[in-house]
């Protein structure tokens, strides 16, 4: 008898039950069991019924992506569900949590299927670079017609039970919390009666509507623009297009073709290290799992411009109280109008509801003193880049708020223990580093001082995750992990302009990679205005920063997107980045005054020396122990710069390349170029000579 799966009887139904925590993923032991359940219950001749249904927190949550890259060990999931398909007696499958991937896949091999209200159904395996390979692809169409299921199935997203039930994939819903009684009774009701087996298989109509259909030009059209660089979308495409084309037995062979070629492309590596990446980034090293948490259950915030309002916004989304404190009116004035335009704007894409905009704008208040912040739990400081106003307003934090409330900071750069030398409580002094815009972007990277409490650090790590963001734990440094990595990224690139490449040309280089947009035109969104305060901030406190033609556009006013001229040019209403001769005379200029003779620069030039400048930073960042394990730099790079996930995360990219290849990059470049950016991370130089990677840490 397994262990995972078992058989018994209530009355003339047989209940074949998986219990495999945490998700009850379908392992090798699932698989099996499912069988051996199976065989019984067609033994047992009391059993009129068959029931399926899983103890804990969900239903099926798919294959186990554990043993992804492993040899397949017998029964395959398609197998198993052919199996099912085939009984004589009918099996019901009774979802509740979310049945998704190869779970939804078990269950469309049932002959019926019952959901709690509170369930989602959906086949997510395209954001793991694969396509539902377990008959998915052919029995979804076959309850929803194409169009729905190429929704689906090329987005991943899920369905609610209620939505499910219109669109077919689902008999009925309850709307009780007790899943084994809701399919028994329903099991029940399918024995008296007397309904029949009724294979998906064998449902034709919805896919004899779909023949000639023009749906999968559409799709492979729109996915040209939405998926670009991505693998198995289009896959996806192919293999419902075969569920309307081909009888069933050869859509499930091609379906396996498909789906075997998808599992064999890197993508699937690199986007299955993100999935655990996400999620192992919480388990902070050192970090007790049981350290008590402070309550936060009101937050105020300095700074109503475009980051203090994005932030604020995160808090209002989960229904927790903010004050944010302005020096003026105007500002504050000036902050709320964009918030509630924000909100409108999502309002209006019929991603809230008209109420909860109100809801949502009633949770933010403003003030014009920090009196405002007697009460609460956490501030979160949110003004720009200056180390001096910065400690100012920590010194009066520390006069104002309560013991115990946290006071962090959102520097994207600076020393957080300084900041906290300010105050009297180092230790519940912390950086919680937002990207912009904060209220889209989904890492929060938190950042340790040397005195910050554990019970601070888990607290923040907590919020996180509250207000839906991914935080990852770092160390303090100049520019923590993201930013210290992008300024060395942001002065090659500058470089590589000076000496002769286009800044467009930069760029191409960088979204040909994956990225959603290059350097460049990530400074004339963020603002050119940022980069250069912080390369005088640097010249200031006597570091040698070298002279760019960025500082120019900067000293002419412009600032980027927002004053429609930057590194590119912008049209009234677009924030498509136009080359600009001006800028290019800027540039000439500039080569002139420093005497440079431009020079034809490579494409992989451009790539190695933005690239390999950042993970060769991101080994002397693992070095120092800033960041605990690569994947910890791998998410910040997913979830805050836009890296292409289905590359892992740029230490992940490095090890599919291979260290030594990078090493003897970075070697050449500090013998060409020089400078302590090139100067290889000792971390590297050892990884290489062990034969090892990042991952091996
Ligand atoms: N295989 C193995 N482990 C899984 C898993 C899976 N399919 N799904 C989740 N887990 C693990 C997680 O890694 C995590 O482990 P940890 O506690 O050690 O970190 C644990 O289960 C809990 O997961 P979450 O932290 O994500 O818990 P949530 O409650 O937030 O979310 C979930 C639950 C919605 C099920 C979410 O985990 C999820 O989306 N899982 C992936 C679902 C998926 O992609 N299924 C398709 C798989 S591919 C497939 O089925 C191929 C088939 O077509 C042949």
């Amino acid at each position: 008898m397994s262990e995972v799966v078992t058989y018994n009887r209530e009355g003339t139904v047989g209940v074949i039950t998986v219990d495999y925590p945490p998700v009850n993923a379908l392992g090798h032991a699932v698989r099996s069991g499912l069988l051996a359940a199976l065989e019984q219950g067609l033994k047992d001749s009391e059993a009129k019924v068959l029931l399926l249904v899983c103890e804990g927190r969900t239903f099926i949550a798919g294959a186990d992506i554990r043993e992804f890259g492993k040899p397949i060990q017998e029964p395959s999931l398609p197998e198993v569900m052919n199996v099912f398909e085939n009984s004589d007696k009918p099996v019901v499958a009774a979802i509740h949590g979310t049945a998704l991937g190869g779970g939804l896949e078990t269950a469309l091999g049932c002959h019926y299927r019952i959901a709690l209200s509170s369930a989602k159904v959906g086949l997510p395996e395209v954001k793991l670079g694969l396509l539902p390979g377990a008959g998915g692809t052919q029995r979804l169409p076959r309850l929803t017609g194409a169009r729905k299921a190429l929704e689906m199935i090329t987005t991943g997203e899920f369905v609610g039970a209620p939505e499910a039930l219109k669109l077919g994939i689902v008999d009925t819903v309850d709307e009780g919390d007790d899943i084994k009684s809701a399919g028994l009774a329903f099991a029940n009701s399918i024995a008296d009666e007397g309904k029949p087996v009724r294979r998906v298989r064998d449902l034709t109509d919805k896919i004899a509507a779909d023949q000639g259909s023009d749906v999968f030009d559409e799709f492979r059209a729109q996915l040209e623009k939405k998926a670009r660089g991505l693998f198995s979308p289009f896959k996806c495409v192919d293999a419902v297009e075969a569920a309307v084309t081909l009888p069933f037995d050869e859509g499930m062979k091609r379906e396996r073709e498909l789906f075997v070629q998808c599992m064999d492309s890197p993508q699937r590596g690199g986007l299955i290290h993100s999935f655990f990446a996400e999620r192992e980034v919480s388990k902070v090293k050192g970090l007790a799992k049981d350290t008590p948490l402070r309550d936060v259950n009101s937050v105020g915030i300095i700074g109503a411009g475009t980051m203090g309002g994005g932030i604020a916004m995160n808090f209002a989304n989960v229904g927790i109280p903010v004050t944010i404190v302005e020096v003026k009116q105007e500002a504050l004035d000036k902050g709320f109008a964009i918030i509630r335009k924000n909100y409108e704007n999502s309002a209006k894409k019929g991603r809230i509801t008209t109420e909860q905009v109100e809801e949502r704008m009633a949770l933010i208040s403003g003030s014009l003193s920090y009196d405002a912040f007697k009460d609460v739990d956490l501030v979160i400081e949110a003004v720009f880049e200056n180390m001096a106003i910065k400690k100012e307003i920590f010194g009066q934090l520390d006069a104002v708020c309560k013991p115990g409330a946290i006071l962090a900071s959102n520097t994207s750069t600076l020393d957080i223990d300084e900041i906290a030398s300010a105050t009297k409580r180092p230790e519940d002094v912390v950086g919680m580093h937002f990207f912009s815009p904060a209220n889209v972007m989904k890492l929060l990277e938190n950042v340790r001082g040397s005195k910050t409490s554990d019970e601070v650090k888990a607290t923040v790590m907590a919020v996180a995750k509250k207000i839906k963001k991914v935080g990852v734990l770092v160390g303090n440094c100049y520019g923590f992990v993201g930013n210290r990595m992008l300024h060395k990224r942001g002065a090659e690139a500058m470089a590589l302009v000076n000496e002769g490449a286009t800044p467009q040309q930069v760029d191409k280089v960088l979204t040909d990679l994956g990225y959603p947009m290059g350097q460049f035109a990530m400074s004339d969104l963020a603002g050119i205005d940022v980069g250069y305060r912080i390369r005088q901030e640097r010249r200031n406190s006597g570091e040698d920063v070298p002279l760019s033609w960025m500082d120019k556009l900067a000293e002419q006013d412009r600032l980027g997107q927002k004053t429609m001229a930057g590194v590119y040019r912008y049209e009234e209403g677009s924030r498509k980045p136009i080359p600009d001769p001006a800028v290019d005379a800027i540039i000439a200029d500039f080569r002139k005054e420093q005497g440079i003779s431009p020079r034809d620069i490579t494409d992989q030039e451009i790539l190695e020396r933005c690239m390999f400048v950042m993970i060769n930073e991101g080994a002397k960042i693992l070095e120092e122990g800033v960041a605990d394990r690569a994947l910890d730099i791998d998410v910040v790079w997913i979830f805050g710069y836009g890296f292409p996930a289905y590359r892992g995360g740029p230490m992940f990219w490095a090890d599919q390349l291979g260290l030594d290849t990078i090493l003897n990059a970075v070697e050449k470049y500090h013998d060409d170029i020089g400078g302590d950016q090139w100067k290889p991370s000792a971390l590297l130089k050892r990884l290489v000579a062990e034969g090892k990677s990042f991952a091996d840490l």
